[in-house]
This record gives structure tokens, sequence and C-alpha cells, in this order.
């Protein structure tokens, strides 16, 4: 991988996502390559990539099959209409996703992000009880700490307050159950908290409050990762399946991150042994080559919408890009490559070893609590008084100076490479850490 670039003269037109414009436009950290585990800086430095960018690349970068699909597709076919006409890539591409999805969740239905996966989900899940004859049942129920992409509904579902406030009332009808976060109890636990099952309860609260018939969906993060890796605590989703099954709620797993090998399985039912109604994807279903996201739906519900007149649409519902071919191709060949490297079980091969380094840094200054699971991590600092988040993004900044890169969320640092990481990059990925968390402020 070698790679020069000339840097673009004006910065000021791109308006950055997520990220602090002006600070990073006096100090600009480029990419500008990469290739398995590493990125290339603008300044020729090889990156070691601790996040797969973001929570996506789990295949690693630069990977032959993906490439390969995506340069002869775009030749091939570039684009068909995504409403009312059909490509054969498409219909690959679902009845491969639905070999690997957990039974019984046999269909798929095709977006371009996480947020439109759970825009998506939300609006199925409410259309699903009218189409049943249950139209009363339209509240959709969150969990505080929870990241559910941008869009309204994600964000009102969502539970990250700075991701919330800024933007008006957002959609009615929702409410929130309490998070599992508990450092009191869970500090250094090594895989699922022992405590915090009992906080599944707190959906009674909300059915009592509400009442059942007005309740179409739960959603939550089965591994809440943006928020800054929240495990499940023992028991505690198995609870809030049955809570949902008693009441006749559904219940959405948001497994953007945590689907395709993140966990150890191919999804979170696969390791957790819960299996919701819907579940939304995205990133590794490309290994973020592409925009693309998918939403699982069990049998029952595709079924349920399969009524009525032949000829009339069923789901009011899609976007231009629903299955675009490409996307589809690269889709294919990240299959393939989980499939021929067996990276979709990978995190539970490596997990231990990954568990033993990330451990290690217990001790060290500022250090709070550290978490893991599969091939995920975080290390929660103890906030700068007066000066909440600094002390992470000051790591952020020191590791990327020593070729790793981190990411932040508040006071929280969440690792989660690619999973064609190997052990001598496991070590060296945590030796930069330990040293850049010995001498932060
Ligand atoms: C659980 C979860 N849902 C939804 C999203 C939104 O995905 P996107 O940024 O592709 O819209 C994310 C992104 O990190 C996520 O972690």
């Amino acid at each position: 991988m070698s790679q020069s670039v000339t840097r673009p003269n004006n910065l000021n037109a791109f308006w950055m996502p997520f990220t602090a414009n002006r600070q990073f436009k006096e100090t600009p950290r480029m990419l500008v390559a990469a290739d398995g585990m590493y990125y290339q800086s603008e300044d020729g430095r090889q990156i070691l990539d601790g996040t797969a960018g973001l929570w996506c690349c789990n295949a690693g970068h630069g990977r032959p099959k993906i490439i390969e699909a995506v340069q002869k597709q775009v030749a091939e076919l570039d684009y068909a209409p995504a409403f009312q006409m059909g490509h054969p890539k498409v219909f690959e591409l679902a009845s491969e996703l639905c070999e690997i999805s957990p039974e019984p969740m046999n269909h798929v239905f095709f977006t371009n992000s996480g947020s439109e996966s759970v825009e998506t989900a939300l609006k199925m899940a409410i259309a699903y009880h009218r189409v049943k004859g249950d139209a009363s049942r339209t509240r959709l129920i969150g969990r505080e700490r929870g990241y559910h992409g941008v869009n309204f509904g994600g964000i009102s579902v969502g539970g990250i307050v700075s991701n919330r406030k800024h933007f008006g009332t957002l959609l009615g009808g929702v409410d929130h159950i309490r998070h599992t976060h508990d450092i009191e109890r869970n500090a250094f636990t090594r895989g699922l908290p022992q405590h915090g099952a009992e906080l599944a309860d707190d959906l009674e609260r909300l059915v009592a409050l509400h009442d059942a018939s007005t309740i179409a969906a739960v959603i939550v993060e089965p591994m809440a990762g943006s928020t800054g890796v929240l495990m499940p605590p023992v028991g505690y989703l198995q609870r809030l399946r049955d809570i949902c099954d008693k009441h006749g709620i559904l219940l959405i797993f948001d497994e953007v991150i945590t689907g395709f090998g993140r966990m150890g399985g191919a999804f979170s039912p696969d390791v957790f042994g819960v299996v919701p109604d819907i579940m939304t994807t995205a990133k590794g279903l490309t290994s973020g080559v592409i925009p693309m996201g998918a939403v699982f739906v069990r049998d029952e519900i595709h079924d349920a919408f399969m009524t009525g007149p032949e000829h009339l649409i069923e789901f009011f519902h899609g976007y231009t890009y629903s299955g675009n071919p490409v996307a589809c191709a690269a889709g294919l060949g990240t299959l393939e490559t989980y499939r021929e490297e067996g990276l979709l079980t990978r995190a539970t091969e490596l997990g231990p070893y990954w568990e033993d380094a990330l451990h290690s840094l217990k001790g060290l200054p500022h250090v709070i609590d550290i978490r893991n699971f599969g091939l995920i991590g975080a290390i929660e600092l103890e906030p700068m008084p007066g000066a909440p988040t600094k002390r992470a993004f000051t790591a952020f900044l020191e590791a990327f100076e020593r070729n790793v890169l981190i990411r932040t969320t508040g006071d929280i640092i969440a690792l989660s490479p690619p999973l064609i990481v190997e052990k001598s990059q496991i070590d060296d990925l945590f030796g930069v850490l330990a040293d850049v968390l010995k001498n932060l402020d």
C-alpha cells in the first residue's frame, strides 16, 4: 500500500458529520489508503485500525473478493430501479443472508444505512399490527443511552441526550426503559455482567403506564455500542423477550454493530440465544465498502403483509437505492470473504486473547472500568473535572500520533478491530494504548 496524495487546498466546503469541524480543519487527520489491518495517513504512516473504520470494515481493508465483485458489477449493471423491477444479485444476496440469519427470520428488506434500517423496522412494526387488525399498537419503546442512528425515529427511540436535545419534540408516542450501565456492581467484568437482568422488568412499568394494547415494539441494541459499549447483563435479553411475548409486543434488535461477526457469531442470537422479531443491520453487511443496510423479519411478520389483492403494494416503503446492484455485489463478496476465512466466528476464537490483553490495562491512571465481549472492548476513563470527554479525546489524538486508530465516545474508549486482526496486532494495539494512558493528564 503506497499512495501519494495532495491535500485539497480548501477544507471549508465540507461540513463534516459528528466532528469538531473547526478543530479538525486546524489540524486535519487524513487517511489516504487502506490495506488489511492498516490505514495509511497523508504523511505516509501505517495506522493500525483498532475500530474497523466505524465498526464496519469487519473483513479488513482492500479485500480482493469484494473489490473484484464491485468492479465487475459496476461494469455489468450499474443500477436497476428498485420498485416494481428486480435484478438477480438482490435475490441472491437476500437468500444468502437468510441462510446465516436466525430461524425463523427468512425475509430481508434492503436499505442504505443503519439509520434507514431502524426507520424501516419501526415502520414495519407499526404497520404489522395494523395489518393484523391491531391498529392501536403504535407506541415505540427504546432504552436510555440507546443509539439507533440519526433519523427522527432513531433519535426518538434512542437515548443519547446530545443526539436528541437539539432537535425539537421528536416523534410522539415514544418511551424508554432504563439503561443497564452499572459500574458500581459490574466494574471490570470479563464478558457479560452478572448484575442487571432485573432491569428488563422496567418494561413492565411502561406496560402498566401505557397499557400493552398501545405498544407496538421495543427496540434495543443487544450490546449498546455507540453509547460506550454496554454488554447485556446475563439473562437480561431473555427477560425482555419473555415480557414482550407475554404482552404481544414486537422485539427489535438493532444489530447494526453486533451483526456480521462482531460478537463471535453471525448475529447476536447465535451467541446470546435470544431471537428477536425484527433485526436491523448495516455496516458489516458490505464490510463498509458500499453503503447498505438490511432488515430481517420473522416469517410471521412478512406473511402478515402478503394478504389482500395481489396487484397492490403490500408495504408502502422503500428507497431508490434499496438493493442497489453494486451494493449487492459488495455484500456477496463480503459474505464470501467471511465464509472462506471463518470470520463470523473468529471473535469467539480470539476472544480470550483479546480479553486478557484488554484487561491488562486495569490499574492504569484514570481507568475506572474495562468491558469486553467478542472482538469488542471498552475502557472507561474518569472524566477530567469540568471537562468531560476531553481526556478520552486526548487519548484518541495521542494514539493517532502513535499510529493507532481508536474511537471515543464521551470518556469511553471503544475498540473493535477488523475480524482479521492477528495476535501480534492486538499486542501492538494495547501496547500503544497502555503507553498513551500512562501519560494522560
Ligand atoms: C446500533 C446502531 N444503529 C444504527 C446506527 C446508524 O447507522 P448509520 O450510521 O449507518 O446510519 C448505528 C451506527 O453506529 C448503530 O451503532
